[in-house]
């Protein structure tokens, strides 16, 4: 199975496992390290509706309490008609930790529909450089 095969099959799972009773807007995401480890998680709501954290978050701060730092790839499926794409609060929790050629996959429950890089979907960003 290839990376980007067991990233859309842990991202389904996560996906599956998603707690969005207010929405029913179930979502998965997947990152793919630059150590070539898979970190997924799904939406989490809460009925105080701000508090509900995006499946994006979940899967980079597992990432970062693994002790990895950089998002090679993250690919995002939801249960909805039309793709998702991250949320522009998640672009930029992207973009900290990402690279000029981080890609963003946005995939049904089968197979990858579009890729983009991360400037395709943040041309201009606010980034650590500038802090
Ligand atoms: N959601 C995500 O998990 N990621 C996104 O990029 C877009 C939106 C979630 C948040 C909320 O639980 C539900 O989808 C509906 O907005």
């Amino acid at each position: 199975m290839s990376k980007i095969e067991e990233m859309l099959e842990k991202a389904n799972v996560a996906k599956s496992n998603a707690y969005a009773p207010y929405s029913k807007f179930y979502v998965g995401a997947a990152i793919l390290s630059e150590n070539n480890n898979i970190y997924t998680s799904c939406n989490v709501e809460n009925v105080s509706f701000p508090c509900g954290t995006c499946a994006e978050a979940g899967a980079i701060a597992l990432m970062i309490s693994s002790g990895d730092k950089v998002i090679k790839e993250i690919l995002v499926t939801s249960s909805g008609k039309e793709l998702v794409y991250p949320c522009g609060a998640c672009l930029q929790r992207i973009r900290e930790f990402a690279t000029t050629s981080t890609k963003i996959h946005l995939a049904d429950d089968k197979k990858i529909i579009k890729t983009y890089l991360l400037k395709d979907l943040l041309p201009q960003q606010f980034s650590p450089k500038e802090f």
